[in-house]
Formats: C-alpha cells, structure tokens, sequence
C-alpha cells in the first residue's frame, strides 16, 4: 500500500488548491496581453444564452438601472435625443450616470462590460455647454477632410469627459432631395464629397494603423470613441424626400450614390453601422439580408456590430409593432446585430430567446452578432477601462474646440449674391459706422442657429439652454465701439425708413427640427422671414443671411437682397458669421444645388433637367482684410 506522509499529502493540498484559484483569477478573455481572437473564443465558450441575447440589446436610459443591466447581462445603453442624467447635467454628473451603470454589468458572472452610446451628429449635441459645430450641410462646403477629422477628434474628447465611449455618427447620408427632413444631417448631394468627408471616423476613432486587416474595427483608447455610420443604405435617397420612406434606384445607382462612404467607412476601421428605417425598392433595410450579410459582412468584410436604429426592428412591419415575432426574426436573420430596442427590452429578448431555442434563428447567428459587438469592445479597451473618470472633464465645451467651431463656420458659409453689380460689392462690411441695423428670426437664436439634434431631439428656440454666442453678439463683439447696433427682430418698413442706418444685416431661415418633423414639400422660408426681408430691404442696403438645413425657395426674394449669405446651421459658434462678413475671406463653394422651385425637385448636379438658382459649386469670394 502506498502510504502519503503528513507534509506530503500538506504539499497536494497545496498545488491543488493553487491550481484551483489559479484558475479562477486567470481568464483568458480578460488578459489584455491575448490576442483578440483568442479572448473572443474564450468568452464565447463561458456564455450562456442569456448572455448572448443579452450583449445584442440597446436600451434606453429612461429604463435603464444597475439591476437592469446586471439582470438581463445589457450589452449597450443610449441616450435618445434629449435625454439626460440631469437637466444642464455637468460631466461628473454624466461619469457618475454611466459608472452606476456600468458597476451593474460589472457584477455580473462574467464581467461583461456594457458601452454606453449617444448620438453626435454635430459635435456632442445632448450635452450641455458642449461645443456644437455645424450640421454636416454646412461641412461638407468646406471640402476639407482634415478640418472634418479634427472636429471628430475634439467631438471624441467632449463625449468621453462625460464618460461615454461610443457615438452614433457621422451620418454619411447623401441627401438627394432637400425636402428629406434629415438633408441637413448630409454632407453633400455628391458621393465623391461624402466620401472623402469619411474622415471624420479616424478623427472620432483614432487613425488605423498601417498594418490592420481590412473591416476590422479600431479604437485607439480612452480619448477616442467608437463611431457608427449611418444609416444604411440609401437613407437619402427616398421619393420626394419622405423621412423613412422607400429609395426607388437601381443596384448600380444605389452602389455609386448611397454605398460609397460606407466602403470607405468600413476601410476606415469603423466599429459599428446603424441601419436605415428606409427601404430599397420596397424592401426595409433592416431587413435586408442580401445588403446586410451578404454586402455589408461578406462582401465589404466589415468585421464591426450592424445596430438598428431606434424600433427599427418594430418598424419592419407596417403599422409598426404589428408582429413582433416576425420583425425580430426578420432583422436577427438579415444580419443586425445589436438592437436599439430601446425600451420594452423584456419583448425583445423573450422573443429572440424563444426563437433560438426553436431553431427559428440558428445559434450561429447569435453567436456571429456576439463575436462581432465583444470584437468592438475588446478593441476599444473597454474591458481593460469600464470605469470612467473625470480627467477628461474639462475638455467638454473646450475652448479650443470653439475656436475650432468657428473656423468651420467661416468655411462652411456661402456667399451667394454680392452685391447689386460685381462692381460694388457690399461684403466685407465696414465696422466702423455710425449706426446698423440687425433683423430677423435668426439673429439672436442659439437654438434656432444650432438646429435640430441640440440639447433636445428637436432642438430649442432662445438662448437659455446651452451656452454659445448669437450672430447678433458676434456682430456686436465685430463692430467698432463706436458703430451703434440696433436689433429689432421683425422691424416694421416705417421703423426702418425713419431710421438713418448705414446698412442692415437680416438674419432669417427655418426653425429647428430632426427626422420626420423637418420633411417639408414647399421649402418656403417660414413667416415673418419674407417680410423681415422686404421691409429693411426696401428701405437698406441689406445681407441677407439663411439659417437652414437646406436651400430653401430664395428666387422670389433674390432681387430685393443686396448680399446673400447661406449659413446652413452653424451651431454654437455664431462669431464665425461677423468672421465672413468682416474680416475674413468668404471661400465656400455649394455642396448642394440651390434649386429655383420645388417642382424641379430632385434635381442634383448632372441630372439632365439641372436648371438651379446657383449650381453646385456656386459660391464668391471676397478679400480676406485678416488672414
Ligand atoms: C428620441 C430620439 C429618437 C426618436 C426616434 C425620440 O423620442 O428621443 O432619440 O431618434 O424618438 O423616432
Ligand atoms: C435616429 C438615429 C438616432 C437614434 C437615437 C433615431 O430615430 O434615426 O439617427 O441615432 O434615433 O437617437
């Protein structure tokens, strides 16, 4: 018989016991020193169904709390637009919002980290005192990538000193009928400019080193966030502009128009695409397995997480939610990933839960999305860092970034009429006068200068809710000391005419809106606009200056204007409008056609009927009297 000794038998306790905890500190997927793959595959194997089902959910903030998180394994939370942890909430007030969340997922078997996602469009639009730069209209003017890249790179550092690490952006619509309501959040009618103003994702990702495979997503740490593309495809190609309605083109159309940037985009390294409510040839994107899985995965080899948009999977059906079993199934099957649900969660997984364990959806597609969003997560260090700090706090509204804001104002703005006669051009202003007058909707508005998608889906009217400066202060801030600014925001024609000003600045467009709410099939500019612009113009030589998200009807109203200015949607740095119009060089030149009547929509550059008001690539320019 074989017989242990005391110390001997001491001794295997010993090696057992420390095999043992061994194996439970070390795990694989939680050494950053493994590679990537290699943590997904041991990950994957310790999941369960719950967990996986759970990684493929979005939910909203409103129905979000740590025993949510932690119950149902949440792989993401967002914030819808408008909403936040506190009204005018500060950054510690957002860190402490997402940490609480975030110690939810933590405490979970697992560890799986949750990522928390807002939207972005122009710069980091729910927060207050962000920097807010102009809507993408705007941007794509400036056919400057690099400027594009920078804006993504301080967007980045102003989303993560609240604690966020993912955004929903850039849009790379390409909006091909201004009474899209959305036409505003588009670079350009031109892929080629859409394209080349991908840029924006290595400023909010970091750049892609040399040597990446290509459709893997990158994420290059703590001041970078992950981005998400959208909304594919064809999102701004619909018939007459209807928000989410469906997108008549031939595949060979759909390639070269609404397809490019996402090529690029998915070159880029981009983690994650957000799909489109809208429809291809009457086929529902969400749904669209051939464009999701076969282009998007197969093809493009995009290795990042496909989300839906917002009830997108509720939306397959019409009216929307009218089978819920069905949709699920549709969108899991098609390719989507991860679901923005955003907050009847419970529905969503029992379904999806219900339809794995029938096989209806195959394990293999569960897993596919899993892979994909830890892929995402592992990448941006996400489990080596889900807790956020406040030593990017201060960078939320960094001055830096507004100075930035307000060189993509001074490019971004159009000058379209300077002048009665080329030869007595009335830009650049003198700033020396005896008295000027300022008018209109837009001039003393910082929500209505922002547009939508600022502080509130909608966006705001006034100058309470985020802090910037108006194009009226800007004038003032311009101006001699000397030089008396009058404003009166709708001045009637006898206040003007007995008045003694030297000239007058009329500042006019839409009032803000986002999504469906902005479709519009006359594209007038709203009242009093047309009268503000009558009653000075009458009486002053006057610039008139359009605050919109598009080119709105100006062909009844040209003659009457001395100078036209369109500013598309600036944001919160108004300084950059007196810039233009004192010191600096107007050198913007049209991203979109400026079409003369709404029934020559859609009309864009190269159409056969192209008879615009000022074509493509319009703009003048003036002596800069500042370099
Ligand atoms: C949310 C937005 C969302 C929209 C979708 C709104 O209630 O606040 O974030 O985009 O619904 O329709
Ligand atoms: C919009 C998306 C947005 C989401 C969340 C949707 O309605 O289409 O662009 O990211 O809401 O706010």
């Amino acid at each position: 018989m074989v017989g242990f000794s005391i110390p001997m038998l001491g001794f295997l306790l010993f090696c057992c016991l420390a095999v043992v905890t061994e194996s439970a500190t070390y795990l694989k997927y939680k050494d950053p020193k493994q590679p990537v793959g290699v943590r997904i595959k041991d990950l994957m194997k310790r999941m369960s169904l719950a967990e996986k089902i759970g990684q493929m959910t979005q939910i909203e903030l409103s129905v979000a709390t740590p025993d949510v998180m932690k119950n149902y394994f949440i792989g993401s939370v967002m914030s819808g637009g408008g909403t936040v942890p506190a009204p005018k909430a500060t950054p510690q007030t957002w860190i402490n919002m997402v940490n609480s969340l975030q110690k939810g997922s933590l405490s979970t078997r697992l560890g799986i980290p949750m990522m928390y996602g807002v939207d972005a469009v122009h710069g980091y639009s729910n927060a207050y005192n962000a920097t807010i730069f102009p809507h993408n209209v705007g941007l794509g003017v400036t056919r400057d990538p690099q400027l594009i890249k920078k804006i993504g790179i301080a967007t980045a550092l102003e989303v993560r000193a609240t604690g966020v690490p993912y955004v929903f952006a850039p849009s790379i619509a390409v909006c091909r009928d201004p009474r899209w309501g959305r036409c505003y959040e588009s670079f350009s009618e031109d892929p080629k400019i859409v394209e080349s103003m991908t840029e924006m994702i290595p400023g909010l990702q970091g750049a892609l080193p040399a040597n990446s495979t290509k459709g893997v997503p990158f994420v290059a740490g703590k001041k970078k966030v992950a981005a998400c593309a959208m909304h594919y495809v064809g999102d701004g190609g619909t018939t007459n502009g209807i928000n989410e309605n469906d997108t008549v083109i031939s595949l060979e159309g759909l390639m070269s128009i609404h397809m490019p940037g996402y090529i690029s985009s998915v070159r880029k390294g981009v983690a994650t695409i957000m799909m489109s409510f809208s429809s291809w040839n009457g086929k529902k994107m969400h749904a669209n397995r051939d464009l999701i899985t076969g282009f998007l995965k197969n093809k493009l080899k995009f290795k990042g997480f496909v989300l839906s948009d917002w009830e997108g999977l509720d939306r397959i059906t019409s009216p929307p939610h009218a089978n819920y079993s069905f949709s699920v199934e549709a969108g899991i099957s098609a390719g989507i990933d991860m679901v923005m649900v955003p907050f009847n969660f419970t529905e969503y997984i029992d379904v999806l839960t219900y339809q794995v364990k029938h096989n209806i959806i195959p394990m293999s597609r569960i897993d596919d999305a899993v892979k994909r969003i830890l892929r995402v997560k592992f990448v941006m260090g996400l489990f080596e860092n889900p807790i956020a700090d406040d030593r990017l706090a201060n960078q939320l509204g960094n001055p830096q970034h507004r100075e930035l804001a307000r060189e993509a104002v001074r490019k971004s703005l159009v000058l379209l009429k300077n002048g009665k006669s080329a030869d007595k051009p009335l830009l650049p202003l003198p700033k020396k006068t005896t008295k000027i007058l300022v008018a209109g909707s837009h001039a003393d508005n910082l929500g209505y200068q922002c547009g939508g998608w600022t502080i509130t889906w909608q966006g705001f009217s006034g100058n309470n809710l985020t802090i910037g400066t108006t194009i009226l202060h800007a004038i003032k801030n311009t101006v001699d000391p000397t030089t008396q600014v009058v404003y009166s925001e709708n001045p009637s024609a006898e206040f003007v005419k007995s008045n003694k000003f030297s000239y007058a600045i009329v500042v006019v467009g839409e009032p803000p809106y986002a999504e469906s709410f902005g479709d519009n099939l006359n594209l007038t500019i709203p009242d009093p606009g047309p009268s503000t612009i009558y009653n000075v113009c009458k009486a002053v030589k006057c610039v008139v200056i359009v605050v919109a998200g598009r080119p709105l009807v100006m062909q009844p109203h040209l003659s009457s204007t001395d100078a036209l200015v369109a500013a598309w949607l600036p944001g919160t740095e108004g300084q950059g409008v007196a810039d233009v119009l004192y010191d600096y060089g107007f050198t913007g030149k049209l991203a979109r056609t400026w079409f003369k009547r709404v029934d020559q929509l859609p009309m864009n550059v190269g159409d056969p009927h192209y008879d615009p008001l000022f074509p493509f690539g319009f703009g003048l320019t003036t002596k800069p009297i500042k370099a």
